[in-house]
């Protein structure tokens, strides 16, 4: 207990008290109070406390004094105003027109699993569709017995499930294969977001439609100028894909499809056909532009990889990374980042801070899902030398995600896609962190 006297000096009991926070003699209160914490700590703890008093927390600040806004000024919330550095960027020699362009998540400024919605890096080929859902149709066609065309509110009578999954684009970490070359981790790994969707699986509506035994792929159809169109084998569309329309609980932000996409768990997100306005049947893939001469890679013996579907296990350090340096100086601190597997879930993640020498088990946390990021912590004491901050994700099929060197030898240097491979941060004895590789 610690005693409480008013500006004269006096003893008080505040119990009985009715507006203490606004009052002007609390500041001496507030004061009095600090000092005595203050004291306490010093006798108690080593730690990184303040031990001394802090005007920040003994005087009475603006906020403590005048009212704030009300109920009525922020019908949809937004993020507090210190928070403006956190944002999608893109890189500008990326960006010749914006509207065939992508920006990157934020990844350093994020924690947990989920990516807010206003943060999930955008890849559209022709800009952002504005569909009002009143207009917004889904055919299904081919070889189906009925040919079917569903409204929004046809689709909300199927049921409906819900399901996190992370979508990363196959061009994610694709300017990283021939050297390190993006200074951040929201420019080398941010084609990746991690939502969790509500729709109906793609299963009902083929079921409804009737696919004829000929039948064996799936063309979903953007409704978008890029009219973007991916085949797609049936079987995975019957096994999980959905017919999205709301992300974390709202309806889809018109960046990420609005009203419908589809979601197509664990494969590149280029299949993931936003503003998706027709699915057709057929009995062999269609050889489209985005799996032609999009989304293969030219091998060095100049065969092609194409079809690569799956996104293979990888992860990241998001913190310390070069957009979010150490400032704390040594000692006790925390590392962490993402790490995904689109054949399931994330078994184990190993961290590094000597190049990948000396390996330690990173501590898993928060929810463990199939085909979602999961988010890992490495909790250590730094002592103040430079490291080279390395994470290994291992999936629960015991895939092991790569070195540089390893994918370069399977795959050479002229691809974009599927970089899977491990990523190094360099971490100066300043706390500066940059993008290098390990020869
Ligand atoms: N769907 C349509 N209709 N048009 C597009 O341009 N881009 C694709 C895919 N679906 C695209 C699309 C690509 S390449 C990716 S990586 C993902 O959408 C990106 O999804 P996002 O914008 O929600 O991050
Ligand atoms: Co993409």
């Amino acid at each position: 207990m610690y005693e409480l006297k008013d500006q004269e000096g006096n003893v008080k009991n505040n119990s009985g008290k009715k507006h203490p926070r606004n009052a002007p003699q609390d500041a001496g209160r507030r004061k009095l109070m600090a000092s005595a914490i203050g004291a306490g700590v010093a006798a108690t703890s080593g730690k990184a406390l303040a031990q001394t008093a802090d005007p920040i927390i003994t005087d009475v600040q603006d906020w403590n004094r005048y009212l704030g806004d009300g109920v009525d000024a922020r019908p949809y919330g937004a993020p507090s105003p210190f928070e403006k550095q956190v944002m999608r960027r893109d890189v500008s020699w990326l960006t010749a027109d914006p509207k065939s362009s992508v920006n990157f998540t934020p990844l350093h400024e994020l924690d947990g699993i989920i990516t807010p919605n206003g943060l999930c890096f955008e890849r559209h080929h022709g800009g952002i569709a504005e569909i009002d859902p009143a207009n917004q149709r889904l055919m299904i066609n081919g070889l189906v017995d009925t040919p079917l065309v569903f409204t929004m509110e046809d689709l909300q009578r199927f049921p409906r499930e819900n399901h996190v999954y992370f979508l990363e684009c196959a061009a994610n970490t694709g300017m990283e294969w021939r050297g390190a070359q993006l200074n951040g981790c929201q420019y080398t790994h941010g084609m990746v977001h991690n939502v969790m969707y509500t729709g109906v699986p793609l299963k009902y509506l083929l079921e409804e439609a009737g696919v004829r035994i000929k039948g064996k792929w799936l063309l979903p159809e953007g409704a978008d100028p890029s009219h973007m169109t991916r085949s797609i084998p049936l079987q995975k569309g019957l096994e999980d894909c959905l017919v999205a329309f709301k992300m974390n609980g709202e309806a889809l932000r018109p960046e990420q499809g609005y009203p419908l996409r589809l979601v197509v768990p664990g494969w590149e997100g280029n299949m993931w056909v936003k503003w998706l306005r027709r699915i057709e049947v057929g009995d062999q893939p269609w050889h489209q532009r985005e799996e032609t001469s999009k989304y293969t890679d030219l091998l060095e013996d100049g065969t092609a990889r194409r079809f690569t579907w799956t996104m293979d296990v990888k992860s990241v350090i998001t913190n310390p990374s070069p957009q979010a340096p150490i400032r704390h100086g040594r000692g006790q601190m925390v590392a962490t980042g993402l790490a995904w597997s689109g054949h399931g879930k994330v078994k184990r993640v190993d961290v590094s801070v000597d190049g990948g020498r000396n390996w330690q088990h990173a501590r898993l946390d928060g929810p463990s899902l199939s085909k979602s990021v999961h988010r890992f912590y490495y909790d250590f004491n730094w002592d103040g030398q430079p490291m080279m901050l390395q994470s290994r994700a291992i999936d629960e099929f015991g895939q092991v995600q790569p070195t540089k060197q390893q994918l370069r030898k399977a795959r050479g240097v002229n691809s974009i896609y599927h970089n899977n491979s491990i990523q190094t941060w360099l971490v100066g004895n300043d706390g500066s962190v940059e993008n290098v590789e390990i020869s």
